[in-house]
């Protein structure tokens, strides 16, 4: 019986939100045919929208559903624009960036690295690509064309963004950490605690791209964290994030027991390794450390 209720709260927190999405997807449509001529105002009024369609669905998360996100790490510059990485545990990762992306006015301007999957979704898939969204295969041949759209925008018209990407290409699972342990031993490479080993071929292609882009200032590497009771990395599912009331209070306040964090750093693009080479090996170094706030992170919550 509380099930059903919380699927019915959640329908109808959703519902709405799911109108609205539509609402976006016709404007974003509307707009398509002046890129040509207005490309900047276009891109400009599709961040509002789409900063009105996230800022929503985080307002569910957030204060609705009662999520509680703590932040820690170095302070984000209001405005800069900067290539964004962070480790993938769930779909609730989205809501974390999202937090610090509101915090530095960005929301509007983020473009997140999809599955080209996701432009089967109906309504979401058309709203991804509409926004601008870079939607890729991870075949990098394939995604050629895709990228150079994207990377267009920012370097020739100098467009605000926070590119981001999941470096590791896929969610954590322990089944894949296995996977990913026995890749790393093959390779003699350092296995990150917590993580999958990044893939750096489009952290390389991305950095080389924008570096060019004198606005692009920063990476930043975002180290997501989650527990429920005493286990860590365990993140709510899309549907609980979206339908479970009191999602960070304790379970024996009838909550869900969640915790949420997400430590950043900043790192300026011109300290970044200028060859290719260098750049993949900072991203596993990058790696190999946010295992280790992580591996804090889990000391600190066990406590
Ligand atoms: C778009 O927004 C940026 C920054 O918010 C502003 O500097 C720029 O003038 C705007 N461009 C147009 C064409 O509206």
């Amino acid at each position: 019986m509380a099930k059903l209720i919380t699927h019915i709260r959640g329908l109808a927190l959703v519902a709405p939100w799911l109108a609205y999405l539509l609402l976006a997807d016709l404007l974003l449509s509307l707009l398509l045919p002046f890129k040509i001529l207005f490309p900047n105002t276009v891109y400009n009024l599709s961040s509002r929208i789409a900063s009105s369609v996230w800022r929503w669905i985080q307002h569910i998360f957030e204060t609705r559903n009662g999520a509680v996100i703590t932040t820690s790490g170095d302070p984000l510059p209001e405005g800069e624009s900067a290539i964004v990485v962070a480790n993938h545990v769930g779909w609730s990762d989205f809501y974390m960036i999202q937090a610090l992306a509101i915090r530095a006015g960005m929301l509007g301007r983020c473009r997140w690295f999809a599955k080209i999957q996701l432009r089967m979704v109906p309504f979401l898939g058309w709203g991804l690509w509409a926004m601008g969204m870079p939607l890729v295969s991870r075949n990098w041949v394939k995604d050629k064309a895709e990228l150079e759209r994207v990377f267009r925008g920012i370097t020739e018209r100098r467009w605000p963004t926070w590119l981001i990407s999941f470096s590791e290409a896929t969610r954590f699972t322990p089944e894949k950490q296995v996977e990913s342990r026995r890749w790393c031993a093959d390779h003699n490479r350092p296995q990150p605690e917590h993580l999958l080993y990044p893939r750096t071929k489009g952290f390389v292609t991305t950095v080389q791209h924008l570096r060019g882009a004198p606005h692009i200032k920063a990476v930043y590497d975002m180290t997501i964290a989650y527990q429920r009771d005493r286990q860590f990395h365990r993140a709510p599912t899309m549907w609980e994030t979206l339908s479970t009331p009191g999602l960070s209070r304790a379970r024996g306040e009838g909550g869900g027991g969640y915790r949420f964090h997400v430590h950043a750093r900043r790192f300026p693009i011109e300290d970044l390794p200028q060859d290719d080479e260098g750049l993949a090996k900072w991203l596993e170094d990058r790696w190999v450390e946010k295992g280790q706030i992580l591996e804090e992170k889990r000391m600190k919550w066990a406590q």
